[in-house]
């Protein structure tokens, strides 16, 4: 069966809740495509309002982040059980400028992705390589470390479910898109490693986005390849072109 393309903004530390009100009141009409889930992952305090304004349309209001307990002395942070009562389903984990800014590691990684799938969330695994990385030989290596490590303890089942996105952190923000070449070979490098973890079946099934720098005019190209099923948007998905990159053909 064909795999489903999942194209989500990250809105990341942007839009007050009356904004985001207005920018999803904004983006309703542009993003209606039947043929891909559309997710807006927004920030913590704009999720309620946000859901509210795309109630009866086809947009999925998403987290940005989550911790990984249910409730207790944990000051800021915010619960998969309080994500599942606003009625989220999908939660980005381990995002770059996580990792960069707020201490996350494979690790932590790890662990908020097992607490997504025990509460039903379903988790958006970010990976992504340096630019020294990938200019020392070892993007492949490293991404197969992060993916290995952020699935350890998942089962199979769990992990046709997830999405996990592949994000060059030289690419983020820079207007620096990876060339099609790269995206495509690491998202195939990222289902080899899931076939080696797990099986065939779910490397088949699980999807994998390709993220960083992504526009209207890259998009077509991008999620032409046979395994990048869509993208995860950051500056783009805050203006009306998130509407063409939702409908990329
Ligand atoms: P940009 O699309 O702004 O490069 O951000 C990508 C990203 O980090 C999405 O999570």
């Amino acid at each position: 069966m064909a795999r489903k393309k999942i194209i989500a903004g990250n809105w990341k530390m942007n839009m007050t809740p009356s904004e985001a009100v207005s920018l999803v009141e904004t983006l309703k009409p542009l993003v209606v495509n039947d043929e891909v889930d559309v997710v807006f992952c927004v920030p913590a305090i704009d999720i309620i309002p946000a859901t509210e304004a795309a109630k009866g349309t086809n947009i999925n209001i998403g987290a940005e982040n989550m911790y990984f307990e249910e409730k207790g002395a944990y000051t800021g942070e915010i619960s998969p059980l309080m994500l599942k009562d606003a009625g989220v389903k999908y939660v980005i984990i381990g995002h770059s400028e996580r990792r960069e800014y707020f201490a996350e590691t494979d690790e932590t990684v790890n662990k908020k992705v097992l607490k997504a799938f025990e509460h039903g969330l379903t988790p958006i695994i970010c990976c992504g390589e340096s630019l020294t990385q990938r200019e020392q030989g070892i993007t492949i290596d490293w991404i197969r470390q992060q993916i290995k490590i952020a699935f350890l303890n998942v089962t199979a089942d769990q992990a046709k479910t997830a999405v996990i996105a592949y994000e060059p952190i030289w690419a983020i923000g820079t207007g620096k898109v990876a060339t099609t070449e790269q995206a495509e070979e690491v998202c195939a490098a990222i289902r080899v490693c899931i076939g080696e973890i797990y099986d065939q079946a779910t490397a088949e099934a699980i999807r994998i986005q390709y993220g960083g720098s992504v526009s209207a005019s890259s998009a077509p190209e991008l999620f032409a390849q046979p395994n990048i099923d869509g993208g995860l948007v950051g500056g783009a998905s805050l203006k009306p072109d998130f509407g063409k990159i939702v409908n990329y053909k």
